[in-house]
Formats: structure tokens, C-alpha cells, sequence
């Protein structure tokens, strides 16, 4: 009988946790608890829902419970396992003692009062000390896997768009809308939308992040439409604009000046750049088109595992833009009792500049609908 191939990490895997396993080192970390589940993805490739990952500078110890057991087995056979049968905290503790771990680094972010005073009561004499966000930073620049996931993810939510897009007639709710969009997703094998699809008719528009209702679809309605689908884990996010049948000319004009917005923010993409200042150019436009005031919230965030990640594109952070981040550009303009106009395409920051991921046509004409 031959000698069992010992399971190893993907190579993918396995550079990451050298990454991680680097910073630790540099800080001087003997040990990181990871709370976060999609940081548990990236970084080890299990997506079990209960559960921990504790690195340490050879091992990479899994909490997890019975329901996870199987799925443990498949994705990291090559981790070692600790099934838990009482709370997080105890099992936490357990491998805390077996390590002989001076002090164990939390994820803060993740951690809620109550489950920190646990952890820090059934791990003495072992520390808790609060971790700064090591692999939340290593998430912002997307490697060649992720970018493909997010450009499936992408492509998911565009092809289900236009399928969407032929099927809307008057008469319509935006819940049903919202539903078709999100069916549509999944026919084509997203795992789920990114966040709850928004769909806002009308004057309901003029809220950034409206729920969509039982507001029919009519003639010469504006509709706002916010959604994503995720693949593999990975979100899209894009905001397109419909018009049926005719569009108000205070509208129209608006349209053109988020539109403008969009695209020379989107121009201004490069390695290097500050966050704010990309924030800046459409922000400024924007104001100087009389409509500064009704550009309520930032021009965009990073997307991947999560809809909102690293980087925030937002005035007030000073964060230089670098080849391999991933974000969104979403400027829009709000007219309460009126409606309100967004637009969101999802960019990649190249060595040279930015590549725009979203391929949805976005021209006036583009957003008629009959
Ligand atoms: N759909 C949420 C956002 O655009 O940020
Ligand atoms: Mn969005
Ligand atoms: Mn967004």
C-alpha cells in the first residue's frame, strides 16, 4: 500500500494564509480568531456558518459544530478540527489551553459585548486582545480567482437585468419586479442577490435605499432598480434607471448631469488616487449643476464576499486607490416628492488605470422603455 497523499491547501489558500501569517509575525501576533465568516472563506476556504478559525503560526484550528462536519471534511481536510459542544467561548478555550497561547488576538468588529466577556472569562489565563483588521485589508485587493468570481457575479446580475428588463409592463408592483430580477439571478446560478433587490417607482425613487412595495408600474413612471447577484460568494451591485414611455424634462436632465457625474469620476480611477477625491469629482459636478445638496451619501464602496467593503470611495477617507481594488461608482441625485436618479457600475483599479466590470448600456435612450 502506498503512503496517503497528506491534504493540502489550494495554492490560492495557501498564499493567503503566508500573507496573514506574515503580518501576524511582523505584529508580533501569536495567535488570530477569526469571527468573521466570509474572512474565514477567504482565508481558508471553509464556509461552514458556525464557527471560528484560529491561525496560529503553524496550524489553523476550526471550530465548528456537527452540522459542519461533513462539509469540514471536504473543503479543509488538511486544518485541524475541534467540534464544539458547548459555547464558542469553552471550545475557544479548550484550544487556547492545548496551545499554551499567552494572549489570543479577536476580531473587535465581529465580536459582540457579551461574546467578548465570554471568550475573555473561559480563556484565562490566556489574553484577548483586539486585533487590527488584517484580512479585511489583505480583501481589498482582489487576486486573479476573486476577479473572476466578481466578474460571474457580474454577469449574472446583467444577463437576469435584461431578461427582467423585456418582462416589465404596466400594471407591475415593484415587489413583483424585484422578485422576477432576483429569479432570474438564480435561474443562472447566483447563490442569492447581494442585499434585498430595490425597486422604487415614482417618488419613492427619492429614497437612496427604498423597499420596494405594492407601487404599480404606469405610464410615464421613473424606476429605480439597485441589485446584485452573489456567485461563488462574490457581489455585483448595479443601479440602472427605466422611463416608461415618456420622461419629465426636469428628469432627463438630471439623468444626463448623475450620468456626466459617473463618468468623469470613473476617468479619474487610477493607482494612487485618494478615495475622497475621486468622491470629489463627481461631488463637484454635481454641486455645480445646482444639485450638491441633493447627492446625499458617498459615491461608493468596495465590493467582494461582502457588498460593502474596503475601500469606502467617500469624502473624509483619505485611502489611496491601488491596482487590484474593486469598487462601486454610484452618484445620484434625490428629489423628494419627485423621484430620484442613480447609476451603478462596478470598476476595477488597474496598474494603468481602472476597467469598468459592468457592461449595461446607460444612455437615455438605453433606460426608455415602452
Ligand atoms: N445596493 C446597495 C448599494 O448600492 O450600496
Ligand atoms: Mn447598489
Ligand atoms: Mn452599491
Amino acid at each position: 500500500m502506498g503512503k496517503q497523499k497528506k491534504a493540502k491547501p489550494s495554492l490560492t489558500i495557501q498564499k493567503r494564509l503566508d500573507r496573514c501569517r506574515a503580518e501576524l509575525r511582523q505584529r508580533g501576533i501569536p495567535a488570530y480568531l477569526i469571527t468573521s465568516r466570509m474572512d474565514q472563506i477567504y482565508l481558508t476556504g471553509f464556509n461552514g456558518e458556525d464557527g471560528a478559525a484560529l491561525i496560529t503560526s503553524r496550524g489553523v484550528h476550526i471550530i465548528t459544530d456537527g452540522r459542519f462536519e461533513e462539509a469540514f471534511r471536504l473543503q479543509i481536510p488538511w486544518a485541524q478540527r475541534h467540534m464544539r459542544q458547548n459555547s464558542l467561548a469553552e471550545t475557544v478555550a479548550k484550544v487556547c489551553r492545548k496551545l499554551r497561547l499567552p494572549e489570543l488576538h479577536f476580531q473587535p468588529d465581529d465580536v459582540t459585548v457579551q461574546e467578548n466577556a465570554a471568550l475573555r472569562k473561559a480563556c484565562r489565563p490566556t489574553r484577548l486582545i483586539g486585533a487590527p483588521p488584517i484580512v479585511t485589508h489583505m480583501r481589498r485587493i482582489k487576486d486573479r480567482s476573486e476577479l473572476k468570481k466578481l466578474r460571474h457575479a457580474i454577469s449574472i446580475a446583467e444577463a437576469a437585468f435584461k431578461a427582467a428588463k423585456r418582462k416589465i409592463k404596466i400594471g407591475m408592483t415593484e415587489i413583483e419586479i424585484a422578485a422576477f430580477l432576483e429569479f432570474e439571478m438564480k435561474k443562472r446560478g447566483a447563490m442569492g442577490p447581494s442585499f434585498p433587490t430595490i425597486v422604487a417607482e415614482g417618488k419613492n425613487a427619492a429614497l437612496p435605499h427604498a423597499e420596494p412595495g405594492q407601487r404599480r408600474v404606469r405610464r410615464g413612471s421613473l424606476i429605480l432598480i439597485d441589485w446584485g447577484a452573489i456567485s461563488e460568494y462574490y457581489c455585483s451591485d448595479l443601479t440602472r434607471m427605466l422611463f416608461v414611455g415618456k420622461i419629465p424634462a426636469r428628469l432627463a436632465e438630471v439623468y444626463q448631469i448623475v450620468l456626466e457625474a459617473q463618468q468623469r469620476a470613473i476617468e479619474s480611477i487610477a493607482p494612487g488616487k485618494r478615495v475622497c477625491d475621486v468622491d470629489e469629482v463627481a461631488r463637484a459636478y454635481i454641486a455645480q449643476k445646482g444639485y450638491g445638496a441633493e447627492f446625499s451619501h458617498g459615491l461608493g464602496h468596495g465590493i467582494g464576499l461582502d457588498i460593502h467593503e474596503d475601500p469606502r470611495v467617500k469624502y473624509g477617507f483619505t485611502d489611496r486607490l491601488e491596482a487590484g481594488m474593486v469598487m462601486t461608482i454610484e452618484p445620484g441625485i434625490y428629489l423628494p416628492g419627485i423621484g430620484g436618479v442613480r447609476i451603478e457600475d462596478d470598476v476595477l483599479v488597474t496598474a494603468r488605470g481602472h476597467e469598468v466590470l459592468t457592461h449595461l448600456p446607460k444612455s437615455l435612450a438605453s433606460a426608455m422603455i415602452q
